[in-house]
């Protein structure tokens, strides 16, 4: 059915950001307030892990359909059938077969937006499609893997009209978003430096099989870049604190790589000197560190930090002229408010106080 871009930009009363699959309540999303009270069409391609997980966020939302689902396997496609079903919509059409499948849905179906949760090399692909049929993309992480991409994406939503989104979450975490509120009301002065990493053993589980060891999609990029793999979890949160493309811009960036040891030596403590994994090479190296300094002076440090074993963590800070929030200590100090001279105090009581309105609404299980 041929569809008219502009139509479908009214459905959606508030802004992207505050609609799909992110730590909202449900009660925010301003769906069809008006224009009769039509559901809103969603389909998920990519009903992976991520796209189930995002699929049952959009399940429990008042007025959301979910028409049509899209995946390469069917077992997939079958267990987010299900869940659709259990949830009391209609069977969902599903589109499989191949990767090129998405471009007969988006061609032929009638959507106000997709969820795109595919492998990252699909991810701008999809979204550019999407938007040249009128469709919302809501995009998993990376959302794009060159420059180009990036362009491509802005450009075709400026020619459209139809905004985009990536989906990182971390950006709307209930403390990361009163940090925000604090940063906007200057509780930490004039925002200096902050530090942020992805801290995240994914060796184990995501890029190879659990059981056997196998490589899965991602693998490929750990043999054939040496870069940061996953900069949106750490940096999301950051680029709002920042005002960064919104008052201020990244001008420079430098990055140091460690050596590559952490998968190898995983390998040979978990299957054995002889597996296949723990003789290749890896460009990837375990610790990646890079620097950013924005336009106005501000620095910023970054880790890429997923192949080593240890604890999950974002080792959130920043720092201001008025004081400092240290996102491990789940502390802050602030000068002249601050109980004890230069000794940390406990963030919770900020928490509460400068609690973002989105999590002040409600319904915060969805993730
Ligand atoms: N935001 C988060 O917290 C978070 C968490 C986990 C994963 N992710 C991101 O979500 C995405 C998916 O990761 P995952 O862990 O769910 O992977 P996964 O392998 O479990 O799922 C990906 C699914 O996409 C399907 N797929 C791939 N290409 C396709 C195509 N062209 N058409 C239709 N289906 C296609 C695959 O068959 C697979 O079922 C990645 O970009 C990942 O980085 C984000």
């Amino acid at each position: 059915m041929a569809k008219d871009p502009f139509t479908r930009r009214n459905f959606i009363k508030t802004t992207a950001t505050t609609t799909l699959g992110v730590t909202l309540a449900s009660s925010t999303l301003a769906f069809n307030q008006d224009e009769n009270k039509k559901p809103v069409r969603v389909a998920v391609i990519g009903t992976g892990n991520r796209g189930t997980a995002l699929l049952r966020n959009l399940l429990v939302m008042d007025g959301v359909e979910i028409p049509v689902l899209c995946d390469l396997h069917m077992d997939r496609l079958a267990n987010a059938r299900k869940l659709c079903i259990e949830a009391g919509q209609k069977e969902p059409l599903q589109y499989a077969g191949d990767e090129n499948a998405y471009k007969k849905l988006l061609e032929q179906e009638d959507l106000d937006a997709v969820i795109i949760a595919t492998y990252w090399d699909s991810h701008a692909a999809i979204a550019l499609e999407a938007m040249q049929h009128g469709i919302y993309p809501a995009v998993e992480v990376p959302i794009a893997l060159t420059l180009d991409d990036c362009w491509d994406l802005v450009n075709t939503s400026e020619k459209t009209g139809i905004p985009c989104m990536m989906l990182e979450n971390w950006s709307f975490r209930r403390d990361n978003l009163a940090i925000l509120n604090m940063i906007r009301q200057g509780v930490f002065g004039e925002i200096v430096h902050c530090h942020c990493a992805h801290s995240h053993d994914c060796i184990d589980h995501w890029f190879f099989d659990k059981n056997d060891g196998h490589q899965r999609w991602p693998a490929k990029y750990l043999l054939n870049f040496n870069r940061d793999q996953y900069p949106t979890h750490s940096l999301g949160p950051v680029l709002s604190w920042m005002d960064i493309n919104c008052g201020d811009a990244i001008s420079e960036i430098y990055s140091v790589a460690t050596a590559s040891r952490g998968i190898n030596a995983y390998f040979k403590r978990r299957f054995g000197e002889d597996h296949p994994n723990a003789k290749l090479k890896y460009k990837q190296g375990d610790i990646v560190t890079s620097t950013l300094k924005t336009r106005k002076g501000k620095t910023i440090i970054v880790n890429y930090d997923m192949q080593l074993p240890r604890p999950y963590d974002n080792r959130w800070s920043i720092q201001g002229t008025m004081g400092i929030y240290n996102e491990q200590r789940y502390a802050l100090y602030i000068e002249e408010t601050s109980p004890e001279y230069h000794q940390w105090e406990p963030f919770k009581p900020y928490e509460e106080k400068y609690l973002h309105e989105w999590w002040k609404e409600g319904d915060n299980n969805l993730t």
